[in-house]
């Protein structure tokens, strides 16, 4: 792994990948704007995600659900009331931290707090002398526990506010439409609801770049299942979650399951898929067995009633619930982190090379004019090429310049148009990670690059 934290986030502000956020304002701590290329590569990341878990999961059906949901939804799922991280401020520095992150970076993660009550925090702080990463020193309040959900109120006249909270999980709007699916598709149990959208964590944590932001995307997929069929499907998400990720050209040597050493109270199951990023083993995605208790919750809350009825056998039940979580900003540092390389050449130059899988790159070809005045013939393929994929053009510089700027955003193919095309219609492609070029005809650029990026 040649990728460290500061090497990525250089190289992200430098090409146009991710830019902190609101940066002429001196930036928002824990917040990221993507650039002209990093939308690409998420939207990428977003598809293929998508695409498996959706469009080719035959009993799958996508939703794309508010933001805002009434109140009650994060009373009925615990959110309001047990969405908290325990907190202790640092007496000398008045910094804000996480007591389980305190011991967990302590301990270099040889202890584990989830298993700990707040009392027992408390003590292994004390004992173990467990400084301020700020400030060095051991002196710190007692834990205080801070629900990490956005409040805001809706509404006009102060008297008619409502509290809302923007929703720190999309899993919510895919539970409360469950009858509404299943209703409309017609669907049997079992089926799955996928979705993929922003979700807001008030989090004070380091964010260690996009790892961790206070918002950020997720990719759900809630599968219900009758209950007795709940452990074999928790199985299958597993390996597919797992199987998603090394067809993204993730090396398995990189990948780990972690099951939950605790689990919350209303979860049979739970593990982690952990990557090896640049701050070391870390969740990357999740897989639970959440039983009946998100249906169960809100049938209790809303008043309506959540069972399914077997079409064939006439049983009733609430469907159990098997969750695959993945954060799709997330990801996407995991995907920085496997395609970065760099690579010595012959004659001792480095080259910085970002080995993406083609079907995630940001463009799937430059087109690059070996001079200028090919630019005519260059533009006509790029606009050809751009009606089937996302490319990109580029004249300025030497073609050397330009195959490396090319590199380092992960662009899989060069077309690089010269004087031959113009006597019989050939162009040079060039192979990002092999660097090798062949020659083929510019009419024949569409399927020969589509047969290599599918996914
Ligand atoms: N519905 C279950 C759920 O939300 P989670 O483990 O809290 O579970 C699922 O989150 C995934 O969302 C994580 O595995 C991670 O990929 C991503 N995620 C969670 N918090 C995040 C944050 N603050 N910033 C970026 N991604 C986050």
């Amino acid at each position: 792994m040649k990728a460290t934290m500061d090497k990525l986030v250089n190289l992200c502000k430098g090409r146009g990948i991710i830019y902190p956020g609101s940066e002429i304002y001196g930036g928002m701590g824990n917040t990221w704007d993507y650039g002209p290329v990093g939308v690409e590569i998420k939207n990428n990341i977003k598809r293929a995600w998508w695409k498996r878990f959706v469009q080719e999961s035959e009993n799958s059906y996508g939703i794309d659900a508010a933001i805002l949901m009434n109140s009650r939804v994060w009373e009925a799922s615990g959110h309001t009331t047990s969405f908290s991280d325990p907190k202790m401020d640092c007496k000398n520095c008045k910094t804000r931290h996480r007591a389980d992150t305190l011991i967990e970076m302590h301990s270099k993660g040889k202890v584990n707090p989830d298993t700990m009550t707040n009392e027992e925090m408390e003590a292994y702080i004390r004992e173990h002398h467990v400084t301020c990463p700020k400030c060095g020193k051991s002196d710190f309040t007692p834990i205080r526990t801070f629900n990490l959900m956005f409040e805001t109120t809706r509404g006009v006249t102060e008297e008619g506010q409502n509290v809302v909270y923007l929703r720190p999980e999309t899993a919510q709007g895919e539970f409360v439409n469950f009858l509404n699916v299943q209703r409309t598709t017609r669907a049997k149990v079992p089926f799955g609801i996928g979705q993929i959208g922003k979700a807001f964590r008030n989090e004070i944590t380091p964010g260690n770049f996009i790892f961790r932001t206070i918002e950020f995307e997720q990719m759900e997929h809630q599968w219900f299942c009758k209950k007795g069929t709940d452990g074999e499907y928790y199985e299958y998400f597993k390996k597919a979650a797992w199987d998603f990720l090394v067809d993204l050209d993730f090396d398995p040597s990189h990948l780990r399951y972690k099951d939950h050493d605790k689990l919350a109270h209303y979860a049979k199951a739970a593990c982690d898929i952990q990557y090896l990023f640049p701050i070391g083993w870390s969740e990357l995605n999740g897989i639970h067995n959440r039983t009946d208790y998100d249906l169960s919750r809100h049938s209790q809350f809303s008043g309506k009633n959540m069972e399914y009825t077997d079409p064939v056998t006439g049983e009733k039940y609430v469907p159990y619930v098997i969750e695959y979580s993945i954060g799709a900003d997330r990801l996407m540092l995991a995907a920085l982190t496997e395609a970065y390389d760099e690579e010595t050449l012959e004659g001792g130059d480095t080259r910085v090379v970002m080995r993406f899988s083609p079907a995630i790159a940001a463009y799937k070809a430059a087109v690059l004019p070996l001079q200028k005045n090919l630019s005519e013939g260059a533009r006509a393929i790029y606009r050809k090429l751009s009606k089937e994929f996302m490319c990109t053009y580029d004249e300025a510089g030497s073609i050397g310049k330009r195959y490396r700027r090319q590199d380092e955003i992960g662009t899989p193919f060069c077309v690089t148009v010269d004087f031959d095309t113009e006597k019989d219609g050939t162009v040079t492609v060039r192979d990002r990670d092999t660097m090798e070029q062949i020659r083929i005809s510019a009419d024949k650029l569409v399927p020969y690059i589509a047969e290599k990026i599918r996914f």
